[in-house]
C-alpha cells in the first residue's frame, strides 16, 4: 500500500510561477508514489481575509483549475475543500485544547503574518483569535489524515515542526502512539523571486501567473531585474549577478544544460543584450505553459465538472477523516 501524503494551499486566487516551481510541480510528480490528498485551505484564508470574502468561491475555483491544468489528476489524487469537512473543525477544537499557548505564539511564520496585518491597519484587533490558531488548524489538516508526508515550500517548515510537536504531545498525554509525526517533503529548488527581486506575491504586484497570456508574460519578464553592473549592451554580464532573469532560466531550463551554458556564454561575452535574453526566456516559459494554459481554458468552460470533482473529493475525505476522529475521541475518552 502507498504511504499517505497531504498538503494544502490557501485560495489566494490564480497561482503564479513561484507556486508552480516551489510546490505544485512537486505535488504532480509525487502522485504516482503516494496516496495524495490536496486541500484548498479556505478556512486558513479566513484567518486574514475574514473581512473580504466576496472573492473566496472564485478563488477556490481558480486554485483548483490551476492544480488540474498543471497535472494534478483527480483519478490519482483526492482534491477537496477544507471548510466542507466537518471533521476538521471537530479535531481542531480538540487539538486547540492540548496545544500550549506559547507554542503558537513563537511560530515565526505566524508572527510574520500578524506583523503584516498590523502594519496594514492601525487597528490591533485586526489579528483575530482564529489567526492565532493558524498552526493548530494546519496541524489538524495533516493529523486528520494521519499522513506520513507533507510536501511544502521552505516557508511552511516551521508550521510542520509544530505539527510534529502537537502529535508528540497528544501521544504522550494519552499514552498512545496513534499520531504519526509527519515529515516535510521539500523541493530542492528555492522559491522563485518576483520580477523585482522581492518575494513573489500577488500583493507585491511582481508575479507572473500560470494563466497569464503570452503577451502579458513577455511584458512582465521584460521587467525582470538583471545583472545590475551591466549598464550597456556592450558591457560583459555575469549570470551570477543576474538575480531574477537567470534564476528563471535555471528553474525553467533545468534539464537543458546546453541552453544554460549558451546563456552564460552569450552574457559573459556581451553577445546578447538583456532584452533579447529575456525575450528568449519569455518564449521558453510560454512554450512550457502553452499546453497547461490550453487545458485551463478547456476546464474553465465546464465548471460543473470541476465542482463534481471537488464534491467527490469532499465525500471521500469526510469518510477517511471520520475514522481518525473516531479514534481520537476514543483515545481521549470523549462521551459516546
Ligand atoms: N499554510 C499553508 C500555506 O500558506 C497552507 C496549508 C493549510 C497547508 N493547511 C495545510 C499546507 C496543510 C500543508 C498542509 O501555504
Ligand atoms: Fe541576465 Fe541574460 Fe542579461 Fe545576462 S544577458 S544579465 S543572463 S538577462
Amino acid at each position: 500500500m502507498k504511504q499517505k501524503l497531504m498538503s494544502g494551499m490557501r485560495p489566494t486566487g490564480k497561482l503564479h510561477l513561484g507556486h508552480y516551481i516551489g510546490v505544485l510541480s512537486n505535488w504532480v510528480s509525487l502522485q504516482k508514489d503516494y496516496d495524495c490528498f490536496y486541500g484548498v485551505a479556505d478556512l486558513h484564508a479566513l484567518t486574514t481575509k475574514y473581512d473580504n470574502t466576496e472573492d473566496l468561491q472564485q478563488n477556490i475555483i481558480d486554485v483548483v483549475l490551476d492544480w488540474l491544468s498543471c497535472g494534478i489528476d483527480p483519478k490519482e489524487s483526492t482534491i477537496y475543500v477544507q471548510s466542507q469537512i466537518p471533521q476538521v473543525c471537530q479535531l481542531h477544537v480538540l487539538l486547540s485544547m492540548i496545544t500550549p499557548q506559547n507554542w503558537v505564539e513563537r511560530d515565526p511564520t505566524l508572527k510574520d503574518m500578524a506583523k503584516i496585518l498590523k502594519n496594514k491597519s492601525e487597528n490591533t484587533s485586526s489579528v483575530s483569535y482564529g489567526l492565532m490558531g493558524y498552526p493548530v488548524l494546519m496541524t489538524t489538516d495533516i493529523l486528520i489524515f494521519n499522513a506520513q508526508y507533507v510536501p511544502v515550500g521552505i516557508d511552511q517548515v516551521a508550521h510542520i515542526e509544530i505539527t510534529r510537536d502537537i502529535a508528540r504531545r497528544f501521544n504522550n498525554l494519552y499514552n498512545t502512539d496513534f499520531f504519526i509525526e509527519p515529515k516535510p517533503l521539500l523541493t530542492h529548488v528555492p522559491m522563485l523571486l518576483g520580477v523585482d527581486g522581492q518575494k513573489m506575491g500577488k500583493s507585491f504586484n511582481n508575479d507572473i501567473k500560470i494563466s497569464d497570456d503570452e503577451k502579458t508574460t513577455e511584458e512582465k519578464i521584460l521587467k525582470a531585474i538583471t545583472d545590475p553592473n551591466r549598464m550597456r549592451k556592450s558591457d560583459c554580464g555575469n549570470v551570477e549577478n543576474c538575480q531574477v532573469a537567470f534564476k528563471y532560466y535555471e528553474a525553467f531550463a533545468k534539464d537543458n544544460q546546453e541552453l544554460l551554458n549558451q546563456v552564460k556564454e552569450e552574457c559573459h561575452s556581451a553577445q546578447i543584450g538583456c532584452r533579447d535574453c529575456k525575450k528568449r526566456l519569455a518564449c521558453l516559459i510560454n512554450e512550457k505553459f502553452a499546453p497547461i494554459r490550453q487545458k485551463r481554458t478547456e476546464l474553465s468552460s465546464n465548471i460543473d465538472e470541476l465542482k463534481q470533482i471537488i464534491d467527490e473529493g469532499n465525500k471521500k475525505v469526510q469518510i477517511e477523516n471520520q475514522k481518525v476522529l473516531d479514534k481520537v475521541n476514543e483515545i481521549m475518552h470523549m462521551y459516546k
